[in-house]
C-alpha cells in the first residue's frame, strides 16, 4: 500500500493534500532500470517542483545515498559500451569540488579563473604543433557536445559571410559528416538548421574516407566533420585523407571547405 507520508527516495510530504508529486516520484522510480538517466532527471524535476511549491521536506543523505548506490549508471568505470569511461586524478576531483560553486563563465567576477582559460588554450595550441607567431583563441566549454556546438555554429557563420561577400546565397548550409558521428552532431544539423550529409558506413569500413566525398561536397558545405577517436570502435577517420581531397577539390573549383577534427574521445 502506497504511503503518502514517506516516497521511496526517503522524501517527507509535510502535506497529504497534495500527493501527485510523490505518486509521480514513485512511478519515475519504477523506470530506474530501463533508463536510469531518464528517470534521475524526472525524479530530480519532481522534488525541484515539490520543493518549489512547498510541499515537501527534504532530508538530503537518503536522496543522496540512492543516486550514489541505487542507479545502475553511478559508475562511469563501469561504461564500457561507449569508449567514454570517466575518471579524474584525485587532485583534480578535488580541484573541482573546491571550485564547483564558481560561475567561471562570469569573467568579470572571476578574472583569475579567465586567466587560466587563456592559458589552457595556449597550451593546446603548443601541445596540438599550431602555427608559430599567431595568437592562439579558444574557449573552455562544460563539454565536447557544447564545444562542438559552438564549432558548427562558428562554420555555419563563417560560410554564410563568404556567401554573402561573393553576392552569393547563404540560406542552404550543409555539413558532410560520417555515420559513425558522435550524436552531438546530429543534434546540432537539426536544432541549428543544416542540411544532414551522412556518408552511410559500410560493412567493413567504419570511417569516413575521401572515398565518396565528392557526391556529398559542394559550395553549400560549412565543413567536413572527421573524428579522431570515434565512438562505436575508437578509430579515428582518414583525416589525412580527408585533408588532401578537399585541398584538392580547392584547386580543381576554387571552394574552400574547412575540416573539423572532434576529437573529444582522444
Ligand atoms: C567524438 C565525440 N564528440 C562529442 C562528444 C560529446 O561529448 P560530451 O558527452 O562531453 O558532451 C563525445 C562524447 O563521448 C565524443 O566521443
Amino acid at each position: 500500500m502506497y504511503s503518502p507520508e514517506k516516497t521511496d527516495s526517503g522524501a517527507r510530504l509535510t502535506s497529504g493534500e497534495n500527493r501527485a508529486a510523490a505518486i509521480h516520484l514513485r512511478h519515475t522510480r519504477s523506470h530506474v532500470g530501463v533508463n536510469g538517466r531518464t528517470a534521475l532527471a524526472a525524479v530530480t524535476a519532481t522534488l525541484l517542483v515539490a520543493i518549489a511549491i512547498g510541499q515537501m521536506r527534504i532530508t538530503v543523505s537518503p536522496n543522496v545515498k540512492s543516486i550514489s548506490s541505487e542507479w545502475t549508471d553511478a559508475n562511469p568505470m563501469l561504461n564500457m559500451s561507449s569508449f567514454v569511461t570517466t575518471w579524474a586524478e584525485p587532485e583534480a576531483a578535488e580541484t573541482a569540488k573546491r571550485n564547483i560553486f564558481k560561475n567561471y563563465i562570469d569573467h568579470d567576477m572571476y578574472p583569475q579563473a579567465f586567466a587560466m582559460e587563456s592559458l589552457m588554450v595556449q597550451w593546446l595550441h603548443h601541445l596540438w604543433k599550431g602555427p608559430k607567431g599567431v595568437e592562439p583563441y579558444g574557449t573552455a566549454t562544460v563539454g565536447s557536445s557544447e564545444a562542438c556546438m559552438l564549432a558548427g555554429l562558428a562554420h555555419k557563420w563563417n560560410w554564410r559571410k563568404n556567401r554573402e561577400a561573393q553576392g552569393k546565397d547563404g540560406s542552404k548550409p550543409n555539413m558532410v559528416t560520417d555515420g559513425n558521428v558522435q550524436i552531438v552532431w546530429k543534434k546540432f544539423l537539426r536544432d541549428f538548421d543544416v542540411e544532414p550529409r551522412i556518408v552511410p558506413l559500410t560493412p567493413g569500413n567504419y570511417r569516413l574516407t575521401a572515398e565518396h566525398l565528392d557526391k556529398y561536397v559542394d559550395e553549400n558545405t560549412i565543413a567536413v566533420v572527421a573524428i579522431a577517436g570515434q565512438t562505436f570502435t575508437g578509430e579515428d577517420d582518414d583525416i589525412q585523407g580527408i585533408h588532401d581531397w578537399l585541398d584538392d577539390y580547392e584547386k580543381r573549383t576554387g571552394i574552400s571547405t574547412p575540416m573539423h577534427i572532434d576529437g573529444a574521445s582522444e
